[in-house]
């Protein structure tokens, strides 16, 4: 199968697509074929080697291991099962997220779809598409809303709660903007001034340019402050925070359960959750598509189709 393959750590050249072995699934396991994956920040670290001992260690020291294949989210069709799996059948459109395994950037790619004690297992999360969305929709949502929801868990977020969002425009912020007003907060989001106006349609209350203003220091205090661009520290927040404040980075987040999946599942078929897409890249444009990534300007989310 064709598979974009990270043949040494280093800038979005590194990317080349080869030809390598369809993987097989085990008992536990679905087989998808890829429709779409994304062009995404975890995989823009891992193809950097950022942070370089987490990456070294996990994917390979001196280089990345044989064939290794990024690729944190996705979405397509199950076409084979492993004799445990019941969740799912051949057939099914699904999303998800691959885990620390990755494998996304590939015409196939395996996930764990085993039932256990009557759940899905944690590892390798997938969901059959909500009926709103397209397939290649479909593919940017996993991760970025996932990982917005645990934080918002994580600084029990409710009605009333005071919100500041720093990186409001990008996948992290777009989500979380939408959940936090969902869930009642007062949201105040940090862009620069060409994303202002979409966050506003997003649903912000307030919106600061920090290209005119440092978020930090304009006097207001939040229950919770969430980085989620990262770009900011706990330090710089703590004057911003109330006295029983939170700081949240994506950082120690509880592990992901299927019930997670199902609560975006829900919020995006009501139509109170909507994925931003920015742009969609043919697999054959994945070095342009990491060019783009790391310029770290991206509004939202980039698709990177891989199903012709
Ligand atoms: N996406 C995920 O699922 C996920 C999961 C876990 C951890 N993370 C980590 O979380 C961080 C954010 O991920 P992401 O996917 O949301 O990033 P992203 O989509 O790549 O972020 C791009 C956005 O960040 C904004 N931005 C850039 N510099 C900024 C600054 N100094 N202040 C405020 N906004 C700024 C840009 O807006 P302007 O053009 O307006 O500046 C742009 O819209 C990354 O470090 C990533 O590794 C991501």
């Amino acid at each position: 199968m064709k598979a974009v393959v990270i043949t040494k750590y280093g800038p979005p050249e590194v990317l080349q697509i080869k030809e390598i072995a369809k993987p097989q699934p085990k008992a536990n396991e679905v087989l998808i074929k890829v429709h779409a994956t994304t062009a995404h920040a975890g995989d823009s670290r891992i193809r950097r080697s950022s942070p370089w001992i987490v990456v070294r260690l996990l994917f390979g020291f001196f280089k990345p291991k044989k064939n290794l294949v990024p690729g944190i989210e996705f979405s397509g069709t199950i076409t084979a099962i492993g004799a445990d799996v019941t969740l799912f059948k051949k057939g099914d459109k699904v999303f998800g997220l691959t885990g620390l395994r990755l494998g996304a950037y590939a015409e196939y790619c395996c996930v764990r779809g085993k039932v256990k004690d009557g759940k899905q297992e944690t590892k390798g999360i997938i969901k059959k598409i909500p009926n709103n969305l397209t397939l290649a929709q479909s593919a940017v949502v996993a991760s970025g809303a996932l990982t917005a929801l645990k934080n918002l868990q994580k600084g029990k977020v409710t009605k009333g709660t005071s919100i500041l969002i720093n990186g409001g425009s990008g996948s992290l912020g777009t989500y979380a903007i939408q959940m936090a007003k969902y869930y009642g907060a007062e949201v105040t989001a940090v862009c620069s001034g060409k994303n202002v106006e979409s966050l506003r349609t997003l649903g912000a209350d307030h919106v600061i340019d920090y290209t005119k203003e440092d978020f930090t220091k304009t006097g207001k205090k939040y229950d919770v402050v969430y980085d989620a661009v990262m770009k900011s520290s706990r330090f710089k927040c703590k004057k911003i925070l109330k006295p029983k404040g939170k700081y949240l980075n994506n950082y120690w987040l509880s592990s992901i359960k299927a019930a997670d999946m199902e609560t975006i599942h829900n919020l995006i078929e009501q139509n109170i959750l909507r994925p931003v897409i920015d742009r969609t890249y043919e697999m054959d444009a994945v070095v342009e598509a990491h060019k783009y990534l790391d310029t770290e300007r991206k509004r939202g989310n980039v698709i990177i189709q891989i199903e012709k």
